[in-house]
């Protein structure tokens, strides 16, 4: 990887990918590009323009300005705002994708395109998933990241494209609130325990769902990225994990931290429904013999952090970076 685009750059993801990949490859190999209008600390940062992934003429001509090589898209609509409007979760996700795939086939790049544990659905095995199983979801965003890692598969096999993925779990961070999506309660968990002390919770309190820190996200992208090509045999769609925990699971570990933390329950009907297709936990297998997937966080470590980065933030004391500590499990 020498010059990077990351679409969909000011997202959850691409708000920590765009800084990790800038000070590993410099800031100014890694262009980034969204459909929103960044903030100016963000602008200032490394080369940033608005664009629609759809727009296959203005990607081609950023991709040729700045010869890039790789792309990571991350631009999507997630599983809640897509269960809203279904048309446009289709739309972004499917077009979008083929907008960035026949751009890496015309002009040579690598493809980095995340899936889920939405790519399964409720007759899927729900514990220990194997990485290759039934595949049926029943959500709109399940189905186009089913489609896409099949159209990421066929771009390698058709085109000799270097497309390559994960299924990411639900992704825990502090650095920007996730917006649309189900797994996001175990982020405003975290928040609300900082600022109030207590949290209503929109899933059941024993709904287990695969979860993971944003640190190891980065690092499986960047890792699987940099891999030898010659030890991938699954290539888009690893499924990957580094805990597996419920609401409630959660809640205990904060009390370890915040001694009256409360909960309660206020279930989304539409959210739960999407928790409840989704497997209870992952088998990565794959991931660690072809590449080397290793995660560093477990629940325990992500809580000590999360809550001392977030309580760091809230007393106003923002001069020190993201506050992020070695600790690991
Ligand atoms: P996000 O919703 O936080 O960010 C998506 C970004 O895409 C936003 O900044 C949005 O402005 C942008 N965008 C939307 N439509 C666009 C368009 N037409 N053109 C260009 N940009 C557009 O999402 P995220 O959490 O950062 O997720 C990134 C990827 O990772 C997605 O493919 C998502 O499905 C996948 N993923 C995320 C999680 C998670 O927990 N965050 C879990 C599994 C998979
Ligand atoms: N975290 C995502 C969501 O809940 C799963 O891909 O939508």
């Amino acid at each position: 990887m020498k010059n990077i685009l990351v679409t969909g750059a000011l997202g959850q993801i691409g708000s920590e990918l765009v800084p990790a990949l800038r000070s590993r490859y410099g800031r100014d190999h890694v262009v980034a590009v969204d459909l929103r209008e960044a903030l100016p600390d963000f602008r200032d940062s490394g080369p940033f323009h608005r664009l629609d992934c759809r727009d296959t003429k203005l990607l081609a001509r950023l991709v040729k300005k700045y010869s890039v090589d790789t792309i990571f898209h991350l631009a999507a609509i997630l599983s809640a705002s897509g269960e809203a409007n279904p048309g446009k979760a289709w739309d972004v996700n499917i077009n979008g994708l083929l907008s960035v795939l026949e751009i890496a086939r015309e002009l040579g790049c690598s493809v980095f395109t995340p899936s889920s544990i939405a790519a399964f659905g409720p007759n899927t095995p729900k514990d220990y998933t194997p990485q290759d199983t039934i595949q049926r979801p029943t959500s709109i965003y399940g189905i186009t990241k089913v489609s896409g890692e099949l159209l990421c598969d066929y771009y390698w096999h058709r085109y000799g494209v270097d497309t390559r993925g994960v299924r990411y779990p639900g992704i825990i961070s502090s650095v920007k609130e996730p917006v649309g999506g189900t797994t996001d309660y175990a982020v405003y968990m975290y928040y609300d325990a900082v600022r109030k002390g207590r949290h209503t919770c929109f899933i059941k309190s024993d709904t287990y769902m695969d979860m993971i820190y944003m640190p190891d996200a980065i690092k499986a992208a960047i890792d699987l990225m940099e891999a030898n090509p010659d030890r991938l045999r699954h290539r888009n769609a690893f499924n990957i994990t580094a805990m597996s925990f419920c609401p409630e699971d959660e809640a205990a570990y904060i009390r370890k931290y915040i001694p009256d933390f409360e909960i309660d329950y206020d279930v989304d009907p539409v959210r739960q429904a999407l928790a409840n297709s989704w497997p209870n936990c992952l088998e990565d297998y794959a991931a660690r013999v072809e590449w080397g997937w290793d995660p560093q966080y477990d629940l325990d470590a992500m809580t000590r952090e999360m809550l001392s980065v977030l309580r760091e933030r809230f007393s106003g004391d923002k001069g020190k970076g993201n506050g992020r500590k070695k600790s690991r499990r």
